[in-house]
């Protein structure tokens, strides 16, 4: 299924975007132009034409045992069970949904930081669970990660230069040590931060300094993409913004594929061209991130979209707020049928036995319900 959006291509923003990621000589342009904006530009509405990543029939089924000697398997968390999703080569596809929906799963799955309990996940044209490690190692290098916490993501006894150069001795990417401190000293620049740094310790600067090293890290590399795992979420709103004009700009410039895990909605619609709603473990809607905030179809993505705030108090006051009832169920012994089906306003007696189909509505935009 290719699900990519299909509204016509937009100027990139620089000359240079056309060239494979990181080929493109470092300047300081790239700093000064992501301090310029202080409000995240809406996604811009390219046309993308090749896939990347094919997710099909991912399932990631924890094992839950019991005993301590002699360990049995008694039960299974089904954090991610079956997912089916495309992203194309320079998309940012947004994922999002409540937490232990199984959003980091399927980014860890995607990183082979997870043996995938079955499914595929084809990048680039290989197969990343049937390949070996040394298989994997040139692609390691071509997908990254950007994580939340730019506290414990970082090694505190190392200086920053030393963090940034490290995935480039270990990917040798860049042998000689000289150059590897001149890409670094760029790669800090282009985050929008002094080169100076590169001689300072992690606790020596602020959250969001910290975020930028993170992704000067995952820069360092050339990767052409890039998962962050709720990369923004631990930093304020003001800071939050700049990372994201960042990000943005990064995308552009580099011609990066992201997958951007959030819970926060506003900043998903800023940054994502496509946006995937997951509950329980399963892929409920996903459509072009307009199509999806402005016509959302499942009533969970309709009730998440409901429970962000407006700005406005007036109209907040009358808005009616559909508040989902109850708990996410445990992913151990999900529910039968439809998995929302306890917590859904408009099921059905059938939707208790069965599954809905995950179908595409509108071009473009998929559901998983039957009474739709
Ligand atoms: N290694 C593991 N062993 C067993 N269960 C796990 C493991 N990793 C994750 N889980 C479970 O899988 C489910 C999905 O977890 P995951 O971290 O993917 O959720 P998430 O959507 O990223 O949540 P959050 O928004 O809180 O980060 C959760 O129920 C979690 O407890
Ligand atoms: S299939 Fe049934 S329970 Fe599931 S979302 Fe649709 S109406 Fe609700
Ligand atoms: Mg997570």
């Amino acid at each position: 299924m290719s699900t990519a959006r299909s509204k016509p291509a937009a100027k990139r923003k620089t000359a240079t975007a056309r060239k494979p990621a990181g080929t493109r000589k470092t300047t300081t342009k790239r700093g000064t132009a992501a301090k310029r904006r202080t409000t995240p530009a809406r996604a811009t509405k390219p046309k993308f034409t090749e896939t990347l990543i094919n997710v099909r029939g991912l399932k990631m089924h924890f094992p839950v045992t019991e005993g301590a000697l002699i360990p049995k398997v008694v039960a299974h968390v089904k954090a991610v069970d079956g997912l089916n999703f495309d992203i194309m080569r320079g998309e940012t596809l947004g994922l999002v949904g409540e937490s232990g929906c199984g959003k980091t799963t399927t980014g860890r799955c995607i990183l082979q930081l997870e043996k995938a309990t079955s499914g595929d996940i084809i990048y680039d044209g290989h197969n990343l669970n049937t390949l070996n490690k040394q298989q994997m190692r040139p692609l390691r290098q071509r997908i990254q990660v950007i994580f939340q916490d730019p506290y414990s993501s970082l090694n505190p006894r190392m200086k920053i230069g030393e963090i940034i150069t490290e995935p480039m001795k270990v990917h040798n990417t860049e042998p000689d040590e000289a150059a590897r401190r001149k890409r670094a000293l760029e790669l800090l620049e282009v985050c929008g931060l002094n080169p100076k740094f590169a001689d300072r310790y992690p606790h020596e600067m602020s959250g969001g300094q910290r975020q930028r090293v993170g992704i000067a890290r995952a820069l360092s590399v050339k990767p052409e993409f890039i998962i962050c795992d709720e990369a923004v979420s631990a930093l304020d709103v003001s800071i939050q913004a700049q990372v994201i004009n960042l990000l943005e700009d990064l995308r552009d410039e580099f011609n990066l594929t992201y997958l951007f895990i959030a819970h926060d909605l506003s900043v998903v619609r800023h940054l994502c061209h496509r946006v995937a709603v997951m509950y329980l473990g399963k892929m409920v809607e996903l459509a072009d991130c307009d199509e999806l905030f402005d016509h959302p179809l499942h009533p969970y993505t309709q009730a998440l979209l409901n429970a962000v705030p407006i700005p406005d108090p007036a109209v907040e006051e009358k808005r009616a707020h559909q508040i989902i009832k109850g708990e996410i169920p445990s992913p151990i012994n999900p529910p039968s049928g439809c998995v929302f089906h306890p917590r859904c306003p408009i099921a059905v007696d059938s939707c208790t036995e069965v599954v809905p189909e995950f179908r595409e509505i509108r071009p473009g935009h998929w559901v998983a319900c039957k009474e739709i």
